[in-house]
């Protein structure tokens, strides 16, 4: 299923005139990935879409690629197998880039369990373009709160290589933020973000 080498040869890259610099002109922000990461029911999702809304009262272009929602489409094709989670990542990874590129504020809530994936998303983003946020949370909060009820389906066997169960998650070595949702409430987690980004001139 990965697709790891390039099989279109004889392409030529097309330079566009209206470029990201442009765009980020016109939008008066930068593109950045918010790459949200941790556990299922850590609140990747919920800090995304809260984030989303206050960066888009402020009129700007934000896009949510979501776990749930790409595996309808793009990534229906995915299961949960390690391989499987691999390519996910891979594909949002070069959606993300196009994003950027597109002068888009996107934010990603994947798993996303593997450091090696969001390594090599990293490396295919331009320095400083890879925001990463650790949604901090000790699986026996995650699996209280079980929102969706899938925890309790892991634990009676009934899914399998669940996420914190049956299949690892690798933390975040040196993520540019970490957010501990069983600490923070929503606003406090929203506020932390939109402080790195002013912080980090993405917005003034
Ligand atoms: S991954 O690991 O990054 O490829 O996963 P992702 O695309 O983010 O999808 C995670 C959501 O899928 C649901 N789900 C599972 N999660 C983990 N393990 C297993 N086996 C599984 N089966 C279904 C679950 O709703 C996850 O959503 P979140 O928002 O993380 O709770």
């Amino acid at each position: 299923m990965s697709q790891t080498t390039n099989k279109s040869s004889n392409t030529v890259w097309h330079h566009a005139t209206v470029t990201r610099a442009r765009r980020a002109e016109l939008n008066r922000h930068q593109s950045k990935v918010l790459w949200f990461t941790g556990l299922s029911g850590a609140g990747k999702s919920t800090i995304a879409h809260a984030v989303e809304e206050e960066l888009y009262q402020k009129g700007f272009h934000t896009f949510v690629l979501d776990g749930d929602n790409v595996r309808h489409g793009l990534c229906g094709d995915l299961g949960f197998s390690d391989a499987d989670r691999v390519e996910n990542i891979r594909r949002i990874g070069e959606v993300s880039k196009l994003f950027v590129e597109a002068g888009v504020l996107v934010l990603t809530a994947f798993i996303s369990p593997f450091r090696a994936d969001r390594d090599k998303v990293r490396a295919l983003l331009n320095t400083g373009d890879f925001i990463e946020i650790y949604c901090q949370c000790p699986l026996t909060v995650c699996e209280e709160r079980d929102v969706k009820g899938l925890y309790k389906r892991a634990r009676a066997g009934e899914i399998k290589a669940f996420t914190g169960i049956s299949s690892p998650y690798e933390e975040p070595e040196s993520p540019e933020l970490v957010i501990d949702t069983s600490l923070l409430s929503l606003e406090q987690s929203v506020q932390t973000v939109l402080d790195f980004l002013v912080a980090r001139g993405v917005y003034a």
